[in-house]
């Protein structure tokens, strides 16, 4: 009989991960399959018990869990450790071990931009919630000194500056400083919610002030274009859909669970074909 595997969340109904995921175990010609569930925080202890007793080998945590987890596992890895989240969890023989390859992935995606070597560029994150942590303290670890974090409350970035665990040259502005300085920055990272489905039409800041060789990425893939890389588009700047990081934090969650890696190509046109 094949193995489960699954994500946690909610909302969870849209999501594309059981999407990606079955297809990769059809690829990669595995006995496996991966469903949604839908967890409210009041169930998070008793739903990861179950998964864990009723033998499934592993699964993905989503909004609200990512930090809540953490208590329910044995174990957490060195980037669960550090980010203090986790979005994939592995059943090693009864034990729960919580990793996290959103950063990881999040870089994957850079990667096929960059336009020189990572640490020698300039960045910019905006936003500094959950998902911002995890890719600033990532990108820190992989030796880039240079990140400011912008933030609509200054005081969250400074925090996160202030807990960053790698040397940084980081400074925290307000969204509106960060936007008259704008060509300081080779890459520019959009990581809150502003312009997801529904609110389409939302930015977080205005890219005029962009250097025309600045790349510009957005978390965010529903909708896949967002208006801020639209507006990036017309300014002639290039662009990191959200999808990438989707897709290549699902690429490395598949290869702790099965060692296997899946066609992170593959995966794109799946969630192309569903939402573009
Ligand atoms: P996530 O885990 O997705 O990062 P989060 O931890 O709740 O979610 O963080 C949300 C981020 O989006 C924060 O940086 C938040 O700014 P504040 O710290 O000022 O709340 C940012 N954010 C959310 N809605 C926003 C809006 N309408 N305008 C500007 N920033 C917003």
């Amino acid at each position: 009989m094949g193995n489960l595997y699954g994500v946690i969340g909610s909302p969870i109904k849209h999501s594309m991960s059981p999407d990606i995921h079955n297809d990769a175990f059809k690829e990669m010609n595995l006995d496996g399959y991966y469903h949604a569930f839908h967890v409210e925080p009041n169930h998070l202890k008793d739903s990861v018990h179950a998964l864990k007793v009723l033998g499934v080998k592993g699964f993905n945590v989503t909004i609200p869990h990512k930090v809540n987890i953490i208590p329910f596992l044995d174990e957490l890895d060195e980037t669960a450790k550090i980010v203090g989240a986790v979005n994939t969890v592995v059943n090693e023989e009864g034990r729960l071990i919580g990793h996290n390859t959103d950063g990881n992935g999040y870089i994957e995606s850079l990667t096929n931009v960059l336009k020189k070597p990572l640490q020698d560029n300039r960045m910019l994150i905006i936003g500094a919630g959950g998902a911002a942590k995890g890719i600033y303290y990532t990108l820190a670890y992989q030796g880039c000194m240079d990140i400011d974090l912008c933030n609509r409350t200054v005081a969250k970035a400074e925090e996160l500056i202030k807990q960053c665990p790698y040397e940084n040259n980081s400074s925290a502005r307000s969204i509106e400083m960060a936007e008259l300085n704008l060509k300081n920055y080779d890459i520019i990272i959009q990581t809150t919610a502003v312009g997801m489905h529904p609110n389409i039409t939302d930015t977080p800041l205005s890219l005029k002030n962009a250097k025309p060789s600045a790349i510009v990425s957005d978390i965010v893939y529903n909708p896949i274009k967002t208006t801020f890389l639209k507006e990036a588009e017309e300014l002639g700047l290039t662009i990191l859909e959200g999808v990438g990081m989707f897709v290549y934090q699902a690429v490395l969650a598949f290869e702790l669970w099965t060692k296997q890696k899946p066609s992170a190509k593959r995966m794109s046109s799946i969630v192309y074909d569903k939402l573009g």
